[in-house]
């Protein structure tokens, strides 16, 4: 069988028009825009509005990657939407987003590995590519996660945003370097009840208990996920780095998941790699969950940073806990 290889053809993202900055967030809970600067450098979160959902601002972010990839929507032969706030939970989102894209037959998941998903979704996709059993797959990190923030809980509320970020991940040309070389995924499940959304599902149904109980909102010990998501990410890199026999001074750029500022400069000190080769937009839109990768990559190549051939690390961790890495050249 043959193994053919992917390559990334095109990027788009889109955050929500609405901005809730630090000093808005100083007017709801007990906290200060120079503490949440310091410990997160997080500054502004864009919040979307009354009537968007997650299907929306996947479209938006889609038709951006379409118009970089300078591809129709049809070529479009299977869609991935990394999300952990679905529109809803059943149909899943991806399908919502099939229709919008005008779309009809290709199949569409949703995959739900919280901030981790999109290098998941990413996988994913590669696999379908190597295989050869699909040319253009459409890989999209996307949340609302607004609704279920508790804006009295000082150290969720301050961290999350919406946004979405899409790639349309294509078959390379037999002799294009710039492929995606591997991904590596992890899952250590036993540290789950780190961070949670314990509402919604089977367990704790939507009803009166369980919206008393606080169910729909996220719960988080912000200390340990930190400690977690420099040991998980950290190794993800490393594994990527000597699965393809890559040093970290090739390395152009390294795109972790957007969580703290903190969080990313302690993976690069890790590496001793320098911080100014560090994507970070985490100032712009805090933690938008499985969007920040994607994100994060697009607005570095729309601001001219990322450039074709160069060598991207990615890397995500997340709630389950989860965690993966992506090595490619652009
Ligand atoms: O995608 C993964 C999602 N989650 C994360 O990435 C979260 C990872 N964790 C973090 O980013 C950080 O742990 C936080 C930003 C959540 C907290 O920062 P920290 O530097 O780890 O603070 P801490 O938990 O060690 O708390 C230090 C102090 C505490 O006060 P005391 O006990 O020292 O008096 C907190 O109560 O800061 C206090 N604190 C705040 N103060 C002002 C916690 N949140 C706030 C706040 N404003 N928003």
């Amino acid at each position: 069988m043959p193994m053919y290889r992917a390559r990334i053809a095109g990027t788009g993202s889109y955050l929500p028009e609405k901005v809730l900055t630090n000093f808005d967030i100083e007017k709801l809970v007990d906290t200060t825009d120079q503490w949440i600067r310091e410990r997160t450098g997080i500054e502004r979160r864009h919040i979307a509005a009354d009537g968007e959902f997650t299907s929306d601002l996947a479209f938006q972010a889609t038709k951006k990657a379409l118009l970089a990839a300078k591809m129709n929507a049809d070529e479009i032969e299977f869609i991935i939407l990394a999300t952990v706030t679905p529109d809803q939970p059943m149909p899943n989102t991806a399908c919502i987003l099939q229709t919008k894209l005008g779309l009809a037959g290709i199949p569409a998941i949703d995959v739900s590995a919280a901030c981790s998903g999109f290098i998941y979704a990413l996988s994913i996709a590669d696999q379908f590519i190597r295989t050869g059993m699909y040319k253009n797959i459409l890989v999209v990190g996307a949340e609302t996660i607004h609704p279920f923030v508790n804006y009295k809980d000082r150290e969720i509320c301050i961290l999350f945003g919406d946004a979405a970020g899409a790639f349309i991940v294509s078959r390379a040309a037999p002799d294009d370097p710039n492929t995606i070389y591997s991904t590596h995924l992890r899952a250590e499940g036993s540290l789950g009840d780190l961070f949670v959304l314990a509402g919604g599902g089977c367990r704790h149904p939507i009803n009166q208990e369980s919206i008393e109980q606080g169910h729909g909102y996220m719960k988080m010990k912000g200390r340990e996920i930190f400690k977690n998501a420099v040991r998980t990410m950290s190794s993800a890199c490393q594994l990527a780095l000597e699965t393809n026999k890559v040093g970290i001074d090739q390395v152009d750029w390294l795109v972790p998941h957007q969580a703290n500022w903190r969080i990313m400069e302690a993976v690069a000190n890790h590496f001793n790699f320098p911080k100014e080769k560090v994507v970070s937009v985490v100032h712009e839109m805090g933690n938008t969950s499985a969007a920040t990768v994607p994100v994060a990559f697009d607005m570095a190549v729309k601001d001219g940073r990322i450039q074709r051939g160069q060598t991207i690390l990615l890397t995500a961790f997340g709630a389950g806990l989860t965690s993966g890495s992506a090595l490619l050249r652009y």
